[in-house]
């Protein structure tokens, strides 16, 4: 009986070893696995199954080394044989930086982590409307997150993610405009507000209590960040005081005369990369 165990034992270690080799090396993707462990669950293609794949790599740290012992490190199958590449045909496969977050064009959501796409997400909230905004300039992921150097970054997921993005606020956040203002951006998860950011009214003549609510896109318009939000009216002042070259007389159809670079006589922008770019165009 003991020779028994002792020669089952050995046998799983053996074929452990043989395995984790296969694992780690590329090189021999002819060897065909044994079939014990071709046991994904029934569902694992279909996305509307719970034991769908896409739900399973949400639930387990969004870890995909695993897949790739079988499935090969490049995706395309493989000790498996079977490749992830025919379905997620993008450049990267799995790895693509849209198939977790974001859609069709943009790796920012839109498309939330867990699916959502409303912007009362916060998941989602207006990344649209600050990577492309109406009218102001363009911002990058960089203005508000880790720079991400590809998927592998440890400032990406990491070992044990915490299941949603982390804020770092660039340089243009802490613009001064060269004024004695120095903004201090926070980002409060709990109530989905930006404050004290430069973007956002924390300069000289801006509004510096101002903030930003991340999940409704009507919490910021002309007269939030300068001018008077109760009137939408953007002429510059400071608790209502007005400082020269800035008049009370003055609205958007005046700005022109002297920002004529940013906007024109009808009050609309004529280059809105000029606009929050962190420099004053006059
Ligand atoms: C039969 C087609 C098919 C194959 C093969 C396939 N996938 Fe998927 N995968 C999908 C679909 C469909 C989705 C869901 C896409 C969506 O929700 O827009 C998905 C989603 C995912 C996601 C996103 C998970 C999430 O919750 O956002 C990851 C990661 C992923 N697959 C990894 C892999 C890996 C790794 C392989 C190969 C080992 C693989 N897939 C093979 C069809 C496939
Ligand atoms: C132990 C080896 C092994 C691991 C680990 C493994 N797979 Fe597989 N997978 C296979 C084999 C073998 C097949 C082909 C047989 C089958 O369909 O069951 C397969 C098939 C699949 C298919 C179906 C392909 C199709 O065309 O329908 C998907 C999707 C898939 N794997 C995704 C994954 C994902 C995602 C992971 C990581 C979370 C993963 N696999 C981890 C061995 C593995
Ligand atoms: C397998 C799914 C998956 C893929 C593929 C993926 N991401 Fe992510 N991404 C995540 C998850 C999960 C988070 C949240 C991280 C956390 O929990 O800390 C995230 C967060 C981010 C963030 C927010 C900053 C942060 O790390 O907290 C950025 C930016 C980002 N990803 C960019 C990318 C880029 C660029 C790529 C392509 C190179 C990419 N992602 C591919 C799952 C993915
Ligand atoms: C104006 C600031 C800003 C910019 C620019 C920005 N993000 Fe975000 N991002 C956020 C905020 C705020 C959240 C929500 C953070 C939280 O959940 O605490 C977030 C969350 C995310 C998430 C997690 C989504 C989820 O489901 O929880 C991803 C992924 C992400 N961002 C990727 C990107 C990528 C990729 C870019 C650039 C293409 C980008 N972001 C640009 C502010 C920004
Ligand atoms: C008569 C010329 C003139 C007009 C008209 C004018 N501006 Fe200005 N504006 C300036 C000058 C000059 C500065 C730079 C002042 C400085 O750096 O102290 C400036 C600075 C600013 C600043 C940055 C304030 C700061 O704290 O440094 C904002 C915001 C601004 N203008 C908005 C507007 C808007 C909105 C309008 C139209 C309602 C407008 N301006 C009309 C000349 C003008
Ligand atoms: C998200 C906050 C924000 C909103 C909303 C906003 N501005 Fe500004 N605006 C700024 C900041 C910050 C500056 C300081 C200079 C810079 O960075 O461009 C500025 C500067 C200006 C200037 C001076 C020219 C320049 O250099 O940019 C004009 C003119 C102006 N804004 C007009 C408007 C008008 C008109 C509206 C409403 C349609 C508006 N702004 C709404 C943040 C904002």
């Amino acid at each position: 009986m003991k020779k028994l165990i002792l020669f089952y034992g050995m046998f799983v270690v053996l074929l452990a070893t043989v395995l984790v080799y296969q694992g780690c090396s590329e090189l021999d993707n002819s060897v065909t696995l044994a079939p014990e462990i071709r046991n994904h669950a029934e569902g694992w293609s279909n996305p509307s199954s719970a034991n769908f794949h896409g739900i399973y790599i949400a639930n387990n740290k969004w870890n995909l080394s695993g897949c790739k012992t079988c499935h090969g490190g490049d995706y395309s199958g493989g000790t498996s044989g079977s490749s992830c590449l025919g379905c997620h045909s993008n450049s990267n496969g799995p790895e693509n930086c849209r198939t977790c977050h974001g859609n069709s064009e943009h790796a920012n959501p839109p498309r939330a982590l867990n699916g959502d796409t409303l912007t009362t997400s916060l998941g989602v909230g207006v990344h649209m409307s600050h990577r492309f905004s109406t009218y102001g300039a363009a911002l990058t992921c960089e203005d508000c997150h880790r720079d991400i150097n590809g998927f592998d970054d440890p400032n990406h997921i990491g070992p044990d993610p915490d299941g949603h993005a982390e804020i770092f606020f660039g340089p243009r956040a802490y613009d001064t405009l060269g004024g004695p203002i120095r903004p201090d951006p926070t980002w409060d998860r709990n109530t989905a507000t930006c404050s004290n950011v430069y973007c956002h009214g924390t300069f000289k003549e801006g509004n510096v209590n101002a903030a930003g609510i991340w999940t409704d896109q009507g919490s910021v318009y002309c007269g939030t960040c300068h001018g008077d939000p109760n009137t939408g009216n953007p002429t510059p002042q400071v608790n209502g005081v007005f400082t020269q070259p800035h008049y009370s007389f003055m609205n958007e159809t005046s700005c022109y005369v002297c920002h004529g670079s940013v906007i024109n006589g009808q009050g609309n922008f004529v280059d809105k990369e000029l606009h929050v770019n962190g420099e004053v165009n006059y």
